[in-house]
């Protein structure tokens, strides 16, 4: 049993259900209308702008009706019905939590412990069954990465994983890039070093948010691939020493490439990203491409290379790394906005060739989120 009553005023509906109950503004209300004149029938798109809604809107009629409440707007003198269940789905009259540093439910941060468990699913199974699609993407989203195994083994298979869940992003490197000992390196990646743990291309604004990596070649020894989890390594910082979580979080990093011709990147974000309200968004960690430090105060930068220096601690700290090893026509997929990843140095004979690329994951959770919506359709 639901029940409505407005305001004096008019500026607030009140809806009571049960234990709960839920403040609504009026010109609030009115934008998030679903009538046909507000909102489009066909592609849910709105179609009134808010100089449409009159400054002074408020309420002078709400009745519940079944399912439904009716809500009288003036001065239109405009009834529009809404769902009470889609109203209770979308309350935002609740506490705010002001932590720095949360986590949306939908993610769980891991260390090493995670190497019982590494998210992975089958190439064939994955491209021809939705449930293990969805499976596969729901990890991805979950825990930042996620292998594949039992690909093709030919040049470019990398394009068939990113077609499972989007688009590639092309960028100076190209469609994708080749992963393997050269004789004259232009970037460290291709050489048989070890690689600290990193998140790729820092210095773009925005970076890309998918990698790919493909193993096509793996006879030389070592070479593993190694993940670590930003998230976890952030809030580990935090839990050692808040002011190191906030000033790498409250001041930009500078990172840059120029390795090539013609190529001149720069970007200026923090390796500890949050949004307005403090949930950690992003991490950005790379030392071959960190610039000069230059938005840091002078008063700060002592704090700031203690923190920097404890990330970079803590991201080495084997107890936070998932390690696995590529075989030919395996691949993993890794949330470059979160998850760090790093390759262990192997030795000079056999032969290591893995084929990599940058896609989106705007596109990968647009496809996720279709995919579960399918599901919850065919269970109504
Ligand atoms: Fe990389």
């Amino acid at each position: 049993m639901t029940e409505a009553a407005i305001d004096a005023a008019g500026d607030v509906l009140v809806l009571k259900r049960d234990l709960e109950q839920h403040r609504f503004h009026a010109v609030w209300l009115r934008d998030n209308a679903w009538d046909a004149e507000t909102r489009s029938a066909t592609n849910g798109q709105r179609l009134i702008a808010l100089r449409d809604i009159d400054p002074d809107v408020s309420l002078t009629a709400a009745a519940v009706d079944g399912d439904k409440v009716n809500v009288t707007f003036a001065p239109e003198n405009k009834t529009i019905a809404y769902s009470i269940d889609w109203l209770f789905a979308h309350a935002y009259d609740r506490p705010q939590t002001a932590r720095k540093g949360w986590l949306s439910d939908s993610l769980e941060p891991w260390d090493a412990a995670l190497n019982e468990n590494v998210p992975s699913a089958d190439f064939g199974l994955v491209a021809l069954n939705a449930g293990a699609k969805r499976a596969w993407l729901e990890d991805i989203a979950r825990y930042g990465f996620g292998k594949l195994t039992g690909g093709p083994v030919e040049d470019q298979a990398l394009m068939k994983v990113v077609s499972l869940f989007g688009y590639v992003r092309e960028t100076n490197y190209g469609r994708h890039f080749e992963v393997r000992t050269e004789v004259n390196p232009t970037n460290l990646a291709y050489t048989g070093l070890g690689l600290q743990a990193h998140t790729d291309n820092p210095y773009r604004d925005p970076v890309p948010t998918i990698q790919v990596l493909y193993c096509l070649e793996s006879s030389a020894a070592g070479g593993e691939n190694m993940v670590v989890d930003g998230f976890r390594a952030a809030l580990r910082l935090k839990e050692e020493n808040p002011d190191w979580f906030d000033v790498l979080s409250r001041y930009c990093a500078r990172f840059e490439y120029a390795g090539d011709k013609g190529v001149a990147l720069k970007s200026r974000r923090p390796m500890i990203e949050l949004a307005p309200d403090g949930e950690l968004i992003a991490v950005r960690f790379n030392n071959r491409s960190a610039a000069a430090i230059t938005d840091v105060p002078f008063e700060d930068m002592g704090l700031y290379y203690q923190a920097y220096r404890r990330f970079g601690e803590i991201i080495d700290d084997p107890a936070m790394e998932v390690t696995f090893r590529l075989e030919p026509g395996e691949c993993f997929v890794v949330d470059n906005t979160r998850v760090l990843h790093a390759r262990k140095a192997y030795s000079g004979t056999g032969t290591r060739w893995l084929q990599g690329c940058y896609a989106d994951k705007d596109g990968l959770l647009s496809t996720l989120a279709a995919l579960q919506a399918n599901v919850r359709e065919a269970a109504e």
